[in-house]
């Protein structure tokens, strides 16, 4: 038997969440909504209020954003923009559903006095960009294929001063880099193979050597969209097989349930935009 001796140590964090009252499926731009299954959205609040409860009952920071009636998927955080050493670099949706929600992070990124760089290409935000700043020296891994689109690495890698890898995702039920991969701490990730082309998976194994990998199961369970803090891994409590895996690699998973949200096609990490100073 393997014992695990690692130490891994939390590092505390500042989030932006936003209270999906406003959370409906309206119209279908993944393949996980559809527009005929009945929504809860008093549920969705309570779910989704336990995951922020969750987050700083483990010392972290939450901002919120307020929610605007007219955007029912503004709860997914994560879109809006993508922050790394006090820099924002702002999205621009690929559907014309959620073109609004990027002024709204817009104005909050403002207002705090954050250093904020408006995109020219279409991106996602931190939906298909994460941030490892031990890998490499400090490397920016994003995702391109369903959303945003290749010529916004370049933009953001000129935007944030690190090196952007780009990934090509290859399976619309994972149409985000974050459905797919997710950072463990400053220096490695989980990710689910099958999601992106062979290359990418390639680039990955070379890049990570010992990063937790998943399965389809753990994926098809929202697994990989998760928010680790170094330590504690906050996932969507279906996955319980990839909890097995990331106790096993001596992280302390702490599993939240959020299937209303999941008929929107996200779970914990899309809810969680990171601010990273
Ligand atoms: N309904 C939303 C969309 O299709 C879900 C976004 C999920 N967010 C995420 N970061 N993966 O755009």
């Amino acid at each position: 038997m393997v014992t695990v001796n690692q130490q891994r140590v939390p590092r505390k964090r500042t989030y932006l969440m936003c209270s999906p009252e406003h959370f409906a499926v309206e119209y279908a731009i993944n393949p996980w909504m559809d527009v005929t299954m009945p929504v809860d959205p008093e549920l969705a609040v309570k779910q989704w209020d336990r995951l922020r409860e969750t987050l700083v009952g483990l010392g972290h920071e939450v901002h919120l954003l307020t929610p605007e009636p007219g955007l029912p998927d503004m709860v997914f955080a994560a879109n809006g923009a993508f922050v790394v050493d006090g820099t924002v670099y702002g999205a621009q949706f690929m559907h014309e559903q959620r073109a609004a929600e990027a002024a709204a992070h817009r104005a909050f990124y403002e207002s705090q006095g954050w250093r904020f760089i408006a995109p020219s290409e279409t991106n996602e935000g931190e939906g298909d960009f994460a941030y490892l700043p031990e890998a490499h020296g400090g490397l920016i891994l994003a995702g391109h294929g369903f959303r945003t689109e290749l010529p916004a690495h370049a933009e953001a890698q000129e935007a944030l001063a690190r090196p952007v890898v780009s990934l090509r995702l290859v399976d619309p039920r994972f149409y985000h880099l974050d459905v797919a991969l997710a950072s463990l701490d400053d220096g490695n990730i989980v990710y689910y193979p099958g999601a992106f082309s062979a290359a990418s998976q390639k680039v990955l194994a070379q890049l990570f050597p010992d990063a937790v990998v998943a399965d389809d199961g753990d994926a098809l369970a929202f697994g990989l969209n998760l928010v680790s803090d170094g330590r504690n891994v906050v996932l969507n409590s279906e996955a319980s097989r990839l909890a097995g895996k990331l106790k096993a690699a001596g992280y302390t998973p702490v599993p939240v349930e959020l299937a209303e949200l999941k008929k929107g096609g996200g779970s914990v990490k899309c809810c969680v935009a990171e601010l990273r100073h």
